[in-house]
């Protein structure tokens, strides 16, 4: 493809975009096509010989958009927002287009120092002190993976460089809650602590961790002779955005002796809101912080933040310093290279450093407060309304829900959950996501996606009450 070519498809491309985005609201949000379907529609064998792609957006509509789901919808409510305002989409393709990679600041400097530029807006945005220093991962996933093994080896005094964990006398221990997030326990299983050294600490009717269950915990593996080495502490479960208490959680890891990891993944956007930071108080106490901006704040995937306060360790675990890497500007810069698992490293940077131009703080803030005030409109409304039950509280945008008939419960009970949940998800009027909590089928819905306004969200009431009550 010739660059005069690309822009002719490329301005076809972003007008398709643009309709797509424009006319967001207009379609059913979920597809209900049948596994293998569009699979089936492509053919086995690649192409021999070079095709035309001039009918691109042609085969995009025929083949692929039947298999979207459309989580820019404005009537998306299930998992999490995970918004991609179109400002930057644009830094997306900008960064496509460069067409650079980060392995060193050599390898193209500006890549570097924009990403210390927008995650150190976004320390300060957050409120954290500037003892964090932050870097781009992919996922939450990585970034609890780097946490882990950051934990690892400062508990075992980088025992990696020497028999590594199989040279360990002691078994160290993980801790997280039993609402963690799976990527905490994979993370854990990676990092080589093993499944029987994770524990899974009880938490209280709000679903948040039980400091004091935690301290029995860890002095129990004490006295059996492990050796406990991290807390993974979540501001914003997954199933119910529960709030573990960090400053009694820190003052225990601080006790003891712990890695302190946050797991703020979803929550986080939330703390460019100062009226929300008390749900992070003792923060600043923690080793590592994780928070998705390609989540509620609008980033477009993938942009996970990891803070940490002493990158100086984070490097001396991370880094592997091969010396066609090697440049005279090293004493000087940052090779992000050392703060994660890939070498090669796309300039994420600019999806951020774009967005927060682009809608500023204020915009940003606006946008999130909007989201609240929502949630806390329908909380109210399921709460005064008979037969329904609000699960666990609603510090965020995440309500989790039961519509309980007289005389159904147990099996039944979950039965009728799932099929007005089911309705709801076929009608394509709403999308929205049921899940267990202490046992029991519920439905999440989940607030925040970018376009949704005050009247699709009583348009969700209007729409789950049709599907339970009738
Ligand atoms: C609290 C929490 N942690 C971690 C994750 C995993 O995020 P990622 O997909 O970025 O790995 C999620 C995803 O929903 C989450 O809610």
């Amino acid at each position: 493809m010739t660059p005069e070519e690309f822009r002719k498809l490329g301005h076809q491309l972003i007008d398709w975009v643009a309709d797509y985005r424009a006319r967001a609201g207009e379609q059913p949000i979920t597809t209900h096509i049948q596994p293998g379907a569009i699979k089936a529609a492509f053919p086995a064998e690649p192409p021999q010989q070079a095709e035309s792609i001039d009918n691109l957006l042609g085969d995009v509509e025929r083949l692929i958009m039947p298999g979207i789901t459309h989580w820019q919808h404005p009537r998306f409510f299930a998992y999490f927002p995970s918004n991609s305002l179109l400002s930057s989409v644009l830094a997306d393709y900008l960064a496509t287009g460069l067409g650079v990679l980060g392995l060193s600041w050599a390898s193209s400097p500006a890549l570097t120092e924009v990403e210390e530029v927008a995650t150190d807006w976004m320390r300060r945005m957050l409120g954290l002190s500037d003892a964090w220093s932050g870097v781009i991962q992919d996922t939450a996933s990585s970034s609890t993976l780097v946490a882990l093994l950051s934990a690892r080896e400062r508990s075992t005094n980088y025992g990696a460089n020497a028999g590594g964990l199989q040279a360990q006398e002691r078994p160290l221990v993980v801790y997280g809650s039993a609402q963690s997030h799976s990527s905490v326990d994979k993370a854990a299983l990676l990092a080589g602590f093993g499944r029987d050294n994770i524990r899974h600490v009880s938490t209280d009717a709000a679903f948040a961790m039980h400091p004091a269950a935690l301290r029995a915990a860890i002095e129990a593996d004490l006295a059996a002779g492990r050796k406990p080495c991290a807390i993974v502490a979540t501001v914003g479960t997954t199933a119910t955005t529960a709030i573990d208490p960090v400053k009694e959680i820190a003052a225990i890891a601080q006790e003891f002796g712990l890695w302190l990891h946050i797991d703020a993944a979803m929550a986080g956007s939330a703390m460019i809101l100062p009226e929300c930071r008390w749900m992070w108080a003792g923060v600043e106490a923690a080793d590592s912080i994780v928070t998705n901006p390609h989540k509620w704040l609008g980033v477009a995937f993938d942009c996970s933040l990891f803070y940490v306060r002493d990158p100086q360790h984070l490097v001396r675990v991370m880094s592997t310093n091969p010396s066609y890497l090697r440049s005279s500007a090293d004493a000087e810069v940052k090779n992000y290279r050392d703060w994660g698992l890939p070498l090669g490293r796309k300039f994420r940077a600019l999806k951020l450093w774009v967005l927060i131009r682009e809608q500023g703080v204020d915009g940003l803030q606006a946008r999130l407060r909007r989201d609240l005030a929502q949630a806390q409109w329908l909380k109210g409304e399921i709460e005064a309304t008979p037969g329904w039950r609000v699960l666990a509280p609603v510090p965020l945008q995440t309500i989790c829900v039961r519509h309980e008939p007289a005389g159904l419960s147990g099996a039944a009970l979950d039965r009728h959950t799932l099929d007005w949940s089911e309705k709801v998800n076929r009608s394509g009027e709403a999308y929205v996501t049921p899940a267990q909590l202490d046992g029991r089928w519920m439905v999440r819905l989940s607030l925040g996606a970018h376009l949704t306004e005050q009247q699709d969200v009583e348009a969700l009431w209007r729409t789950m009450r049709n599907c339970a009550e009738t």
